[in-house]
C-alpha cells in the first residue's frame, strides 16, 4: 500500500518519499536582481534536511515585469544561475529532490509600470491596469518561457513546474474571464500554455517530468469549474505535461491570493483534494494534491486511498522545516534522519 514514506519513480526523476514542498514566494531577493540569496539557500536546505522528498523553488519569473514584486526570483538572465545551482547542490546533499516554478505574474504584477496581460482588464480596483500583448509579444514570450527552462535545466534541477494556477499569466490565457483576445491566442484558450509546455519540454532532458500548477476552479462569479479544468488539462497532457499541481482560485478579487482563507470557498481541511482526484482519475495522469494537508494522518490517507500520488505541504512546512521528520515518527515509518539529530527522532519501526 502507498503511503507517506514510499519512494516515487516517474522517468528519471526518483523520490524517496511523496512528500513536496510547493513554491511559497519569500519576497526576499535583496537588490532586486531576482538572484536567490542567503536566506533562499537555508529555506530551502533546512527543509531537505526536514526531510522533504521534492522541493519545489518558489515562483521564479522570467522576465523582471513578470515579478509579483521586485523581490522575487528571476530567471531571465545567466547570472541567475548559479546562486540556484548552490541551492539544487544543497538540497542534493541531503536528498531531497528539486523543482522550480516557472513563471509570469501577468496582470498581477504589482510592481511592473504597465504590467501585460492576454487582454486589457485589470486584476481588481486598486490594481495598475495592463495592457494587452501584441501577437508578436505574446511568441516573445514563449521564448522567454523557453530560455528560462534551460537555465532553470542548467542550474541542475530535476524537474520543472510551469505556474498555470493563481490567477498568473498562464492561467489568464486560459480563463474566458480573463482572455478577450481575437487572435489564435484568443481562439483556442490553451494555445498560449499549450505552447508554453512544448517550449519547455524542447529544452528538458527526455526522462525528466514536467509539472503544471493549475486552478482546477475559480472562486469568481461566472468562473470556470471541473468540467473545464479537465478540459484544458487533458489539452496540456496531449502538449507534454507529465504531473498535475492542482490547486485552485487566485483569479480575481473573491479568491485574492494564492490561499482561499477566512470566509472564502476551501478553508477546511484537504479541500482541494477532490478536484486532484477528479483531474487524476480521469485523465488517468499523476497529481501533486495541496491544500490544508498538514495533519501526517490525513496527507498519507489522500495517498493510501490513491487520491493523489504525491502531496504537498505549504504553511505547515514553513512553521515546520521537518514537518517530514516528525510525519515519519507520528505514523511509525522509516526514514533517513540526518545523523546529527537521530536522538531527537524516536526510533521507527516498518
Ligand atoms: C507565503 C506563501 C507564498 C506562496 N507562493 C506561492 C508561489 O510562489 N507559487 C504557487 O503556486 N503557490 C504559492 N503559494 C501557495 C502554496 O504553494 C500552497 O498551494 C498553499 O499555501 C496551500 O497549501 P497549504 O494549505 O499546505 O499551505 C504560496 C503560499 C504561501 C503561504
Amino acid at each position: 500500500m502507498t503511503d507517506l514514506f514510499t519512494p516515487y519513480t516517474l522517468k528519471d526523476l526518483k523520490l524517496k518519499n511523496r512528500v513536496v514542498m510547493p513554491p511559497m514566494c519569500q519576497y526576499s531577493v535583496s537588490n532586486k536582481d531576482g538572484i536567490a540569496t542567503d536566506w533562499h539557500y537555508m529555506h530551502y536546505v533546512s527543509r531537505a534536511v526536514g526531510g522533504a522528498g521534492l522541493i519545489i523553488i518558489e515562483m521564479t519569473d522570467v522576465e523582471p515585469d513578470g515579478r509579483i514584486s521586485d523581490f522575487d526570483l528571476g530567471i531571465w538572465s545567466d547570472e541567475q544561475i548559479p546562486a540556484l545551482a548552490r541551492i539544487v547542490e544543497g538540497c542534493h546533499a541531503y536528498g531531497a529532490k528539486v523543482g522550480i516554478q516557472i513563471a509570469h505574474a501577468g496582470r498581477k504584477a504589482e510592481d511592473a509600470a504597465v504590467p501585460v496581460a492576454p487582454s486589457a482588464i485589470p486584476f481588481d480596483a486598486n490594481a495598475t491596469p495592463p495592457r494587452e500583448l501584441t501577437n508578436a509579444e505574446v511568441k516573445a514570450m514563449i521564448e522567454k518561457f523557453r530560455q528560462g527552462v534551460a537555465r532553470a535545466v542548467k542550474a541542475g534541477v530535476d524537474v520543472i513546474e510551469l505556474h498555470g494556477a493563481h490567477g498568473y499569466l498562464i492561467h489568464q490565457f486560459h480563463s474566458p474571464l480573463t482572455n478577450l483576445r481575437t487572435d489564435e491566442y484568443g481562439q483556442d484558450l490553451t494555445r498560449f500554455g499549450s505552447e508554453v509546455i512544448r517550449a519547455a519540454k524542447s529544452q528538458m532532458p527526455a526522462g525528466m517530468p514536467l509539472i503544471m500548477r493549475i486552478s482546477a476552479k475559480e472562486y469568481v462569479e461566472g468562473g470556470y469549474g471541473l468540467t473545464d479544468s479537465l478540459k484544458f488539462s487533458k489539452a496540456y497532457k496531449e502538449a507534454g505535461v507529465d504531473i498535475f499541481h492542482v490547486s485552485t482560485g487566485g483569479e480575481g478579487p473573491i479568491g485574492v491570493g494564492p490561499i482561499a482563507t477566512g470566509e472564502k470557498p476551501g478553508s477546511h481541511a484537504a479541500y482541494q483534494v477532490p478536484l486532484a482526484s477528479a483531474i487524476k482519475h480521469n485523465l488517468d495522469v499523476p497529481v501533486i494534491a495541496v491544500g490544508r494537508l498538514d495533519e501526517p494522518i490525513l496527507a498519507d490517507a489522500v495517498l493510501g486511498n490513491e487520491e493523489a500520488d504525491l502531496v504537498a505541504i505549504g504553511r505547515g512546512m514553513l512553521r515546520n522545516p521537518y514537518w517530514a521528520l516528525e510525519a515519519a515518527a507520528q505514523l511509525h515509518k522509516e526514514t533517513d534522519i540526518p545523523k546529527p539529530y537521530m536522538f531527537s527522532f524516536p526510533r521507527t519501526s516498518k
